[in-house]
């Protein structure tokens, strides 16, 4: 009960903000969810506070590319969701601010080790598991089996049957470029992108695109992350996902705020916010299948069960470093993605 009140009162401290600590009533979020739950955040926060959002949705790797080229005159005030190696590849270029939020006490120790880890510069909104995910009439249709390792997505029988995001916009891509690296070691990884680029049909700009694709028959199988599938499954789509047998690699879904935005006490003020149990539990009402950074939001029924997976003791200092970044696409644009078809 103390705790309980303890939490109302911070809740209360927090969004009672006296008006004169809202310098301005406008906020610019660039948002790097699925654009159903960037909406849904931003119509709930605008209630909450009457400060007026605008907000623009791209994937991760896009993202930081615009911060970055938008240093000398920041148009963003905050950088919600998409992977956390970009945001912590963000924190290193010098284009988001420390903050260290009073609702950091109430996440989940893999959210906070990604605020220690990028200097708290960054936190984790949310945990998800990279894997595969696949058309199911498609599939049965072409009578070709189910995939379950990422061994199997090479297979001659599914030639042009996968779709993958592009590492340099997505940062599902180079997740999935990171996780293979370190299940396989680099340059089996390489040689197994070569193989996997002759059943690629398209690498498309946005990350969850490929199982948004599959959803409508427009390809086969996916790389994703599977809560991307999940959220299709739940749109009523015949879709399934799978964690891959050899292992596979999860994102920490993180939130930034921007070095020099004109908003500083509502990024704040979103920051806090986007902390809270409440907010997070949005998500599901969006299909976004996460799970949530704050150990009191409720996790929604459809959630993948991280637990039961087999995970890698992913590397987040390593590939979180923009000289990582650049080098892995670097190698990835010269052996794979130029190869021709
Ligand atoms: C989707 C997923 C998020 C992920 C994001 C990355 O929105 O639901 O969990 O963080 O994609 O997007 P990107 O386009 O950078 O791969």
């Amino acid at each position: 009960m103390k705790r309980l009140m303890a939490s109302v009162c911070l809740a209360a401290a927090l969004f009672a903000a006296p008006a004169h600590a809202q310098a301005t009533k406008e906020l610019v979020v660039y948002c790097s969810v699925l654009n159903e739950w960037c909406t849904l955040m931003v119509q709930a926060f605008e209630k909450k506070t009457g400060v007026k959002v605008t907000m623009t949705q791209k994937g991760s790797g896009e993202t930081v590319t615009q911060l970055r080229a938008e240093a000398a005159n920041p148009r963003a005030d905050i950088f919600y969701g998409g992977v956390g190696d970009q945001h912590m590849e963000a924190a290193e270029a010098g284009v988001t601010v420390e903050y260290k939020s009073p609702m950091l006490a109430e996440l989940h120790p893999w959210a906070r080790r990604q605020a220690e880890q990028s200097g708290f510069k960054s936190v984790g909104i949310y945990a998800g598991a990279l894997g595969i995910i696949w058309n199911t009439e498609a599939l049965a249709k072409k009578k070709l089996a189910e995939p379950k390792c990422w061994s199997d997505l090479v297979k001659s029988e599914y030639k042009d049957e996968i779709q993958m995001s592009n590492p340099s916009s997505s940062g599902t891509a180079y997740v999935a470029l990171a996780t293979l690296i370190q299940v396989m070691g680099e340059d089996k990884a390489f040689d197994y992108l070569k193989k996997l680029h002759a059943n690629i049909n398209q690498y498309t700009r946005s990350g969850p695109a490929p199982a948004r694709n599959a959803a409508r028959g427009e390809t086969t199988m996916g790389v994703n992350f599977l809560h991307d599938g999940v959220a299709e499954a739940a749109g009523g789509f015949p879709i399934k996902v799978a964690a891959p047998c050899e292992g596979t690699g999860y994102e920490i879904g993180s939130m930034s705020i921007v070095k020099g935005g004109k908003n500083p006490e509502n990024a704040r003020l979103w920051y806090d916010w986007a902390l809270t149990a409440e907010a997070q539990n949005l998500a599901k009402g969006a299909k976004s299948f996460q799970t949530p950074s704050n150990m009191k939001a409720s996790a929604p029924e459809q959630m993948p069960k991280m637990e039961s997976m087999k995970l890698i003791d992913y590397d987040f200092q390593k590939y979180g470093s923009g000289a990582e970044r650049k080098r892995v696409i670097t190698r990835w644009e010269k052996d794979v993605g130029s190869l021709p078809k």
